[in-house]
């Protein structure tokens, strides 16, 4: 399990991230997606599970889902269960929000 941290201080993460939008984040060679509802924070993979668009460039549904721009595939954004089409989940990461900042938890072999 890797362990990235954003920012460095609790209150210059909520700054930093406004809510309700999608941010593309690049952790070392790799690029996530990120949404803040509040104090709690969702990571997932950045690339659709269906063919690979980028949720970057989704939307999200009062249902806490994402939903790509491409085919309108539906992802919880708690569980990365696909709700609506047809292809694999959506990875999540796990985050934690410090006074040190945004954690966020990738496992090895992603
Ligand atoms: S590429 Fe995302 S739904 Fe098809």
């Amino acid at each position: 399990m890797k362990t990235f941290l954003l920012g460095s201080t609790k209150r210059q993460v909520l700054e930093m991230i406004p809510e309700c939008r999608i941010h593309k984040i690049n952790l070392g060679d790799q690029v996530i997606a990120l949404v803040r509802s509040q104090e709690n924070f969702h990571a997932f993979q950045a690339d659709c599970p269906h063919r690979g668009t980028s949720l970057v460039e989704g939307s999200l549904s009062s249902e806490h889902e994402v939903i790509c721009p491409s085919h309108q595939y539906r992802f919880n954004l708690l569980t990365g269960e696909v709700k609506v089409g047809s292809c694999g989940d959506l990875e999540i990461y796990p985050t934690e929000l410090t006074q040190e900042g945004l954690k966020v938890f990738i496992s090895n072999d992603q």
